[in-house]
Parts: structure tokens; sequence; C-alpha cells
């Protein structure tokens, strides 16, 4: 049998990873979402595990597995993923890597919504999803290191910067995503990460290495205390 033998950093420490998207319900059959494969929110779920932390993943709907080593559970709407992350503080660690929709139907239909023949389509009345990073950050049993991420088109450490200072996060992974990146539901990634100390680059690495990078990170954060 193999026997990991590398030191354990976060050994009895609590880590909350939210990763994938939420689905929000129109109706039976219909949903809005976004686009987002969980690959690096899973990623980084297993690299904390690995360094030893007691890891749960609260996953939106996704095709990739579970992680080894990781307690995952299921959700779908952006309002049970709030739930699950709340109802499991007080942790050490919160990475919200998760895509959650930023706005669900008001109110989704029993039944399947018909085509009404010459009337065209009836409007969706939207409202705003609760924002669980923000919630986390600033939450009594806030956690000692908050991570957020940042999915821009442009603008990246501007924007970053203002998601780091409004969320109450210690660190905002921002990376472009415009679609000739290539990043969504591709293998590589590309970030900036941005904390108060100021912004380091880590450009094209496998989602496997930023997690990793970042488990280590978050790791060195945490340090004695
Ligand atoms: N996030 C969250 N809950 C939400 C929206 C976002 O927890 N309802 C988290 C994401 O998991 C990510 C961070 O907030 O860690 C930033 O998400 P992003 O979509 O980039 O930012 P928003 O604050 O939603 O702003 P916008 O989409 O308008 O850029
Ligand atoms: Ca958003």
């Amino acid at each position: 049998t193999q026997f990991d033998e590398r030191p354990k950093p976060l050994a009895g420490r609590k880590a909350i990873v939210t990763s994938g998207p939420t689905h929000e319900p129109i109706d039976p059959v219909r949903y809005i979402a976004n686009r987002s494969s969980g690959r690096q929110g899973h990623a980084i779920a297993a690299a904390l595990a690995k360094l030893g932390a007691e890891v749960t993943l609260v996953s939106g709907p996704v095709t990739i597995p579970d992680p080894a080593g990781v307690t995952t559970l299921h959700v779908e709407r952006a309002e049970e993923m709030r739930d699950a992350v709340i109802s499991h503080l007080p942790a050490d660690i919160a990475v919200m890597v998760a895509a959650v929709a930023d706005w669900r139907v008001a109110t989704s239909a029993d039944q399947k919504i018909k085509k009404k023949p010459g009337e065209g389509p009836a409007p969706l009345q939207l409202t705003e999803n609760p924002d669980i990073l923000k919630t986390v950050g600033h939450h009594e049993k806030r956690p000692k290191v908050v991570v957020g991420f940042a999915a821009e088109t442009q603008d990246v450490e501007q924007n970053g910067r203002i998601k780091l200072e409004k969320k109450g996060a210690d660190l905002i992974v921002a990376n472009d995503v415009s679609t000739e990146t290539g990043i969504m539901g591709g293998t590589r990634n590309s970030v900036k990460i941005i904390s108060a100390a100021g912004i380091d680059v880590w450009p094209d690495l496998a989602k496997e290495e930023v997690a990793e990078r970042l488990a280590a990170l978050i790791a060195e954060r945490l340090g004695g205390a």
C-alpha cells in the first residue's frame, strides 16, 4: 500500500469549499445557471484534504466525481448552498469557488410552463440570490481564512480588489474568463492572487496546481495561530 508521508500543516483544521454552478429552477424542466465545471473548486477541496484538513465540499450540479478524502454535499440552488455552508460553521477555512447564479426566478412554476401559440414568451421575474461569500466574510463565526474567486471579463485587478473589500475576504483569486482564454470548462487557469498586501500573478497553471499553491498559501496564513 502507498503511504503519503508529506507534512500535514492543516491537520486538525476544518475547511468548507463551494464548487460548481447553482441551478435556479424556472419550472420542473428548466433552470438558470452559470457556466462552471467544478474542476477548480473540487481540486481545491482535494488539495486542502491532502494537507490534512477535514474538508466539507458543497457542490452544485457537476458531472465530475466527488474528490477523494472529502465529504461532499450536493445541492442545486444558491439558497441550499448558503444553508449548507452556514450550517458547517465554525470552520478555520472557507473557500468559495462556486459560480453561484446571481439571480433566481422569484416564483418558480410547479408545473411545466407551456408555449402559448401567438402569445410569445412570458417575462421571467428575477430576484437576487444571497451572496454566500459575503455572508461568510461578515459572519460572527467567520473562519480565520476566507477566500473568494472573482470571475471577470475586464478590469480583473480593480474588480478583484473591490470584491476583496466588499465581501470581507482575506484573499481573492481573480481570473479573466473572457471566452478567448478558454478557462471556463478548461483544465488550466491563469490567476491573480489579491490580498491586502498586494497582487501576485500565477500564470498558466493546471487547475490542480492552482489548487495546491492556494492550499499551501492558506496553510501559511493560518501558520501556528
Ligand atoms: N459568490 C457567492 N454567492 C453569490 C455570488 C458570488 O458566494 N451569490 C462568490 C463566488 O463564489 C466567488 C465570489 O463571490 O467566490 C465572486 O463571485 P463573482 O460572480 O465574481 O462576483 P459577484 O459578487 O457575484 O459580482 P458580479 O457577478 O456582478 O461580478
Ligand atoms: Ca456573480
